[in-house]
């Protein structure tokens, strides 16, 4: 007898859960909402895995409320009937300024994973960022999505993968690198560390109760395929098949010795664009200029690696200055609505990531959970505009926001 079979014929789990998805995504009218139903949906160090930061979540917390301290001047009867919200970026024409950022082990919080973020980027045409922690393969993306791809590099120690995981990325379509920099070690998420998370999650008495607790992420779990890193499969000292904890995997495998010598290591085997994406100070942003790359991704890592480093809105302004167009600045961390994107845009970016974002609506409705974000986000950038008197992704200038005079009182919910 197939355990998974009579499960599935006794409970008719399916239908039941399409039925549970559609009304909860009805309900669902924000980014805010989608994480709560993630966290109701997923097991505890899930969530926490995708949910939580560094330390005292500082940077995390002011990754996010940061946002709330810029204010809009908005203009009016500007006749916003179109409102047009298409950029150039690398030379490509894109239709939103949204790119979504990579994040790792993206199928703990649905068994599609990639594939499922990658699809529903492609519908609105929006660049999806696989990351080199992937659990579904470079090739594996680019066969569902013919949408603009990119990939994001860590360096392992052993440079050979690295140069062997870019080079399978160019035969695959894929249009950009990133390099992420702000991991030579890994952050100290005290969440994980707390509850022992592994991944992938170990078996365990807490994950079994944890399991029946939360059966849609159960049968989804134990219905598909092992979650191991995909772009390493059958390197067994490498592709997660058996549990470890994310510091101890990142200790062992990645380079931190890693310095700028790389990123001209980087451009000797890629000709497209390349993103380095952890820049945290004006002084970097002038390096990275200087080293010629195309892109600057101002990241803390979501707030997932040195807490009290700088809250992304506030390092806008300054590295854009700096940079004066040298490069394209793309701002990463914290976006929860359509306005934080015009606010990053107006101080100066020329696009942004989203990270938790998608996941909050993959972990509480699969893809359709990540359409439903994709739109909350899009839609509310184009109402945003339309409310502040912007026709045009051109027309945003810095006078659109200012600094709030009362930033100790600004305080975010969801959190
Ligand atoms: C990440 N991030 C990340 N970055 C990266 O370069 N490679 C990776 O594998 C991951 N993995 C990862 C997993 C999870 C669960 C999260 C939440 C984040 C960081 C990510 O690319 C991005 O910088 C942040 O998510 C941006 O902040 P927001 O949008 O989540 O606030
Ligand atoms: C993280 C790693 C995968 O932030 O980058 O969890």
């Amino acid at each position: 007898m197939n355990p998974v079979r009579s499960f599935r014929s006794l409970v008719r789990f399916r239908p039941i859960e399409f039925r549970s998805r559609t009304r909860r995504l009805s309900r669902a009218a924000s980014v805010d909402d989608l994480r709560l139903q993630a966290k109701r949906r997923l097991p505890r160090a899930v969530f926490d895995y995708i949910d939580g930061g560094a330390e005292d979540e500082r940077t995390l917390d002011r990754n996010v409320s940061g946002y709330a301290r810029v204010e809009f001047r908005p203009r009016i009867l500007r006749d916003v009937s179109n409102v047009d919200t298409s950029i150039s970026l690398f030379g490509r024409s894109l239709p939103t300024p949204l790119i979504l950022a990579p994040t790792g082990f993206t199928r703990i919080a649905d068994p599609q994973g990639e594939l499922a973020v990658a699809r529903a980027a492609a519908r609105v045409g929006v660049p999806y960022n696989l990351s080199t922690m992937g659990t579904r393969s470079i090739e594996e993306v680019a066969a569902v999505s013919d949408g603009p791809k990119w990939f994001q590099v860590y360096a392992w120690r052993d440079r050979g993968l690295v140069a062997e995981l870019i080079g399978r990325a160019r035969d695959a379509g894929y249009e950009a690198i990133m390099l992420t920099v702000d991991t030579a070690v890994l952050g100290r998420r005290e969440r994980d560390v707390r509850q022992g998370t592994t991944l992938p999650p170990k078996i365990g008495l807490s994950t079994i109760v944890d399991g029946v607790i939360h059966p849609a992420w159960t049968y989804g779990l134990l219905t598909n395929d092992p979650i191991t890193f995909a772009n390493v499969a059958g390197r067994h000292d490498l592709d997660g098949s058996s549990a470890i904890t994310l510091a101890d995997y990142t200790g062992s495998q990645f380079d931190p010795a890693l310095s700028w010598e790389e990123v001209e290591w980087l451009r000797s085997r890629w000709d497209g664009p390349i993103i380095l994406k952890g820049v945290q100070t004006v002084a970097d942003a002038e390096l990275a200029v200087a080293h010629g790359v195309e892109g600057i991704a101002i990241s803390n890592h979501g707030g997932r690696q040195l807490d009290d480093a700088p809250p992304v809105i506030e390092l806008i302004e300054p590295v854009a200055q700096a940079v004066a167009g040298r490069s394209a600045v793309i701002a990463d961390g914290g976006v929860r609505r359509g306005g934080d994107i015009l606010k990053a845009l107006a101080l100066g970016a020329d696009a942004v990531m989203a990270g938790r974002a998608y996941l909050y609506g993959l972990g509480a409705a699969g893809e359709a959970g990540v359409d439903h974000v994709l739109g909350l986000l899009l839609d509310g950038l184009r109402r945003s505009m339309a409310l502040s008197g912007c026709r045009t992704i051109g027309e945003i200038e810095r006078d659109l926001v200012a600094w709030r005079s009362d930033p100790a009182n600004v305080e975010r919910g969801g959190r």
